[in-house]
């Protein structure tokens, strides 16, 4: 068996190696993220392991095929940019990772939260003009307020457990809820309820056509006066122009964004010596009430190795059982 692995980074590179060596197999590794410009390397493979928020599509797919690769196992939750059906079309077996650290995107939303709350970035504003007056910028404390999880999945539920534990009123909601959580009288009674009732909105769910923009014009005008928005999970649930006008209006009082909904070309790139030609993302990173991070919740060294490990373990178990856990039904 001999596996690719596209889009390697140096801090995964170690855990790829010493899988490698403990499982006695062929394991090649590359920088290049997995593109038509590219996939020729996966030649004489039988599965390509690749993580990347650009999109795998049916000519992707078609060339994998083509080649005689029979998996791609993602090192990733998301599958939101995986053309599923071209897939199955082309009979690439596609696995993800589906519980790599739910703790460090639950952890991180929560961190995100804080800051908004205690307006340190404002503070940090203030203290880099020799200004270190409190006034205006007074909090609310987490213990005060109510918190409506969208997204009831692993991570959404970390996250519960955690805002419970600041003392903060958990809400939540799901399209699918779960029946402990459902005993416990944690779901609000619809979206629109969640949207009324909720100080601080944070999301943890898939992306998936239907929930397209599910935070936009309409729905913010739901939302409590100075609502807080978390955003660690994508960047298409929320419109984001629409975002902008709630901020401006004071509709939305801060949001901590670690996804974005154009964040391809910009995220996990190094600009520092170009222009971001983009109004709407410049607009959002100079505003003092947004906190923008580059799609980093996930980035713990615990999460960085299961992603690896697991997805590495999902090619070899399908290439020598033919059947998989991991499977992206
Ligand atoms: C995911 O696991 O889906 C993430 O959002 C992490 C990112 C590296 C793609």
């Amino acid at each position: 068996m001999k596996l690719i692995a596209f889009g390697m980074r140096k801090d995964e590179v170690g855990f790829a190696e010493k899988w490698a060596q403990k499982n006695q197999i062929d394991v090649e590794i590359t920088e290049d993220l997995l593109t038509i410009d590219t996939i020729s390397q996966a030649k004489g493979f039988d599965g390509i392991i690749a993580l990347q928020t650009i999109p795998y599509d049916e000519v992707l797919f078609s060339e994998m095929q083509k080649m005689g690769i029979r998996i791609l196992s993602v090192r990733n939750v998301g599958v939101d940019n995986i053309d599923l059906v071209a897939a199955k079309k082309h009979n690439i077996m596609v696995t993800n990772v589906p519980a790599y650290s739910p703790n460090a995107i639950a952890e991180f939303s929560v961190t995100q939260l804080m800051q908004l709350l205690r307006k340190t970035p404002e503070f940090n504003l203030k203290l880099k003009a020799n200004d270190y007056r409190w006034a205006p910028n007074i909090s609310r404390e987490l213990r005060s307020l109510t918190v409506g999880v969208i997204g009831t999945g692993r991570i959404g539920r970390v996250a519960m457990d955690i805002y419970k534990g600041f003392g903060a009123k958990v809400i939540a909601y799901d399209l699918h809820p779960k029946p402990e959580l459902k005993e416990a009288g944690l779901y609000a009674d619809s979206l629109d309820d969640l949207f009324e009732q909720a100080d601080v909105i944070t999301l943890h769910a898939p992306a998936t056509k239907e929930n397209e923009h599910m935070l936009n014009r309409d729905t913010f005008a739901k939302m409590k006066q100075n609502v807080l928005i978390v955003n660690t999970a994508r960047g298409t649930l929320i419109n984001t122009e629409d975002l902008i006008d709630a901020l401006k209006s004071g509709q939305v009082g801060g949001a901590a964004l670690d996804t974005y909904e154009f964040e391809n070309p910009i995220f996990n790139h190094d600009l520092s010596h170009v222009d971001i030609e983009d109004p709407l993302f410049n607009e959002l990173l100079g505003m003092t009430n947004v906190i923008l991070t580059p799609h980093i919740a996930f980035y713990t060294e615990t999460a960085v190795k299961n992603m690896v490990e697991i997805a590495f373990n999902s090619a070899q178990q399908f290439l020598t059982t033919g059947a998989v856990e991991t499977e992206v039904k």
